[in-house]
C-alpha cells in the first residue's frame, strides 16, 4: 500500500514571517491527515519553516538543490545544507525550472542523484506541454522525461522517490486534466518504471498529479487507483485551501 503525498510548492512567495504563520494555521487542521504533509517554501523561509513545523506531521521541502558538495556555484545550495536545516524533502525538475532556468532531464537526474544520496527524497517532475499533447506525442514525452530522470539509480532509491506528473498546461492554469487523463498518464508512468526497475518498485514509487489541483477536484482525482497524491501550487498558499486538498 502506497501512503498518499501532498505537498505545497510555494514557489516564490512568503517572506520568513508568512512562512512562520502560514504553518502555524495549518499544524492544528491537517493534524489528523492520513497522507504524508509537505510544504515547499522559498530557499530563505526554510528555517522558519522547520521551526514552526517542530512537533507537526508537517515536513519541509525545499524546490531545488545542486548535485555538487561544495565549490564554485554562485546561488546554488547543496544537499548538506538542506539536511542541516532538517529539510526531508526537494522537488526537482519543476516546470518552471525547465522553462525558464534552462533544466535539463540529465541534470534533474543528477540532483534528484544526489538528493537520495544525502538522504532527502526528492519530488521529481515530468508531463507535457500543450503543444505536446495536442501533438498526440504526451507518452513518448512523458516516457523519455521518466527514463531520463529516474537513471543510473538503485531499486532501492527509485522506491524512494516522489513522482509529481504534472501536465504543463495544467499548471497555474485553472485547467485541471481529467481524473481519466491524470490516471491514464500516471499509470503509463508506472508501466515505464516497471519496465526499468520492476514490477515491485513500480508499485512501491509514489506518483502525484500536480496542475491546478484544488479543493474542488482533489477528492475525484485522488480517487483514482494510480493517482498517490499531489503537487499544490496556488492552492497551497491558503491554509483552508491546502488543508482542504490534504483532508481530501
Ligand atoms: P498549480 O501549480 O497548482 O498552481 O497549478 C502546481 C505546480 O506548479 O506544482
Amino acid at each position: 500500500m502506497r501512503k498518499p503525498i501532498i505537498a505545497g510548492n510555494w514557489k516564490m512567495n512568503k517572506t520568513p514571517a508568512e512562512a512562520t504563520e502560514l504553518i502555524e494555521a495549518l499544524k492544528p487542521l491537517v493534524k489528523d491527515a492520513q497522507c504524508d504533509v509537505v510544504v515547499c517554501p522559498p530557499f530563505v523561509c526554510l528555517p522558519a519553516a522547520v521551526e514552526a513545523a517542530k512537533g507537526s506531521n508537517i515536513k519541509v521541502g525545499a524546490q531545488n538543490v545542486h548535485f555538487e558538495k561544495s565549490g564554485a556555484f554562485t546561488a546554488e545550495v547543496s544537499v548538506d545544507m538542506l539536511k542541516a536545516l532538517g529539510v526531508e524533502y526537494v522537488i526537482v525538475g519543476h516546470s518552471e525550472r525547465r522553462q525558464y532556468f534552462g533544466e535539463t532531464d540529465a541534470v534533474v537526474n543528477k540532483r534528484a542523484l544526489a538528493a537520495l544520496e544525502g538522504g532527502i527524497t526528492p519530488i521529481i517532475c515530468v508531463g507535457e506541454l500543450k503543444s505536446e499533447r495536442e501533438s498526440g506525442i504526451t507518452h513518448a514525452i512523458v516516457e523519455l522525461q521518466t527514463r531520463l530522470v529516474l537513471a543510473n539509480m538503485t531499486e532501492c532509491q527509485v522506491k524512494k522517490c516522489v513522482i509529481a506528473y504534472e501536465p504543463v498546461w495544467a499548471i497555474g492554469t485553472g485547467l485541471t486534466a481529467t481524473k481519466e487523463d491524470a490516471q491514464e498518464v500516471i499509470a503509463f508512468i508506472r508501466s515505464i518504471v516497471c519496465d526499468m526497475y520492476g514490477s515491485e518498485v513500480a508499485e512501491a514509487i509514489r506518483i502525484q498529479y500536480g496542475g491546478s489541483m484544488n479543493p474542488k477536484n482533489a477528492t475525484e482525482l485522488m480517487g483514482m487507483p494510480d493517482i498517490d497524491g499531489g503537487l499544490i501550487g496556488g492552492a497551497s498558499l491558503k491554509a483552508p485551501d491546502f488543508t482542504a486538498v490534504v483532508n481530501y
